[in-house]
């Protein structure tokens, strides 16, 4: 079985293809209709797996600047996946965001069918606008949120929060990400499609998870909550704080275990 990642040099891409051993990476660019059609080609993959994005860096802000090769990469690269994909046969897996969400939906959590409610940032609005249209055709789409693992990475969310010297403390759904990589690999293993939240169940908020570092891995931490309604004084556009539904997941058989204990673990590792 071929497996063609697109994006493999990010940090999705990179654990996909430790997920996947034998499968091809691909730094094509994925709104190049041509390079892609020859990749496919050369490789003849059975399935498509694409992690190739603007994520913005140091963070989505980035993207507010960077409009045009946002749009690109976010919108019109998944596109041409698209067509290509279905041209070829190929299964295609997509990686979209649960940033999409702005609440928690009277505390059920966002379901994968609820219309997205979340228009602040450009990042967030080239995500729904890929999802939007993919999801009218059968391929599957993962949804996870602020990603965290045991070691440090700039994509980790506990790398990223620790840099930070105020924190709001607001409820979110957050994915442990070898968690995503196990429940990617199940539904992929079994061909599903459609739209799929990949979070832990339960929520917890970026001050509660530094209240725990400092517990866990260093004592000396100082970090001081700051009020949600002043977060824009502090970044360049909208961030979004939400709660996912993981029912869908469930009805997969896949139970991933609650969010305070894989911060905890987490948090061991990382210590
Ligand atoms: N990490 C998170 O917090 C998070 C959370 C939820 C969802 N996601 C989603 O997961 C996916 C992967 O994110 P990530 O964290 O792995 O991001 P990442 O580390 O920034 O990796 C994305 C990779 O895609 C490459 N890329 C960008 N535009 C491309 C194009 N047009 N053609 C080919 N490659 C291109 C990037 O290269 P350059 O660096 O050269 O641009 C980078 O190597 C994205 O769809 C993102 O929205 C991420």
């Amino acid at each position: 079985m071929n497996i063609l990642i697109f994006g493999a040099k990010g940090y999705m891409g990179g654990n996909f293809f430790r997920i996947f051993p034998g499968s091809f990476a691909s730094d094509v660019d994925i709104a190049d209709t041509k390079a892609i059609g020859k990749e496919i080609d050369r490789i003849q993959p059975d399935i498509i797996i694409n992690c190739a994005a603007k994520t913005g860096r140091p963070n989505i802000d980035w993207c507010e600047d960077h409009r045009e090769d946002t749009l690109r990469s976010n919108v019109t690269g998944p596109l041409v996946l698209l067509e290509l994909c279905q041209k070829a046969g190929c299964y295609f897996v997509h990686m979209s965001s649960g940033c999409i969400y702005h609440g928690d939906n009277n505390g059920k959590g966002y379901l994968e069918n609820d219309p997205p409610n979340f228009f602040e940032s450009f990042y967030s609005r080239s995500k729904i606008w890929s999802e939007q249209i993919l999801k009218e055709f059968p391929l599957l789409i993962l949804r996870p949120r602020m990603p965290f693992e045991g070691k440090p990475h700039d994509r980790n969310f506990i790398t990223k929060v620790l840099k930070y010297e105020r924190v709001i403390d607001v409820q979110n759904s957050m994915t442990y990400a070898p968690d995503l990589f196990a429940a990617a690999k199940k539904l992929i293993e079994k061909r599903i499609t459609g739209i799929y939240n990949i979070v832990n169940p339960g929520s917890i908020s970026p001050y509660e998870i530094m209240m725990l570092y400092k517990k866990i891995v260093d004592p000396s931490h100082n970090v001081e909550r700051l009020d949600a309604n002043l977060l824009g004084s502090v970044t360049k556009t909208g961030r979004s704080n939400c709660l996912l539904s993981s029912e869908k997941l469930r009805t997969q058989g896949i139970e991933l275990p609650d969010i305070h204990q894989r911060i905890r673990e987490a948090l061991k590792e990382y210590a």
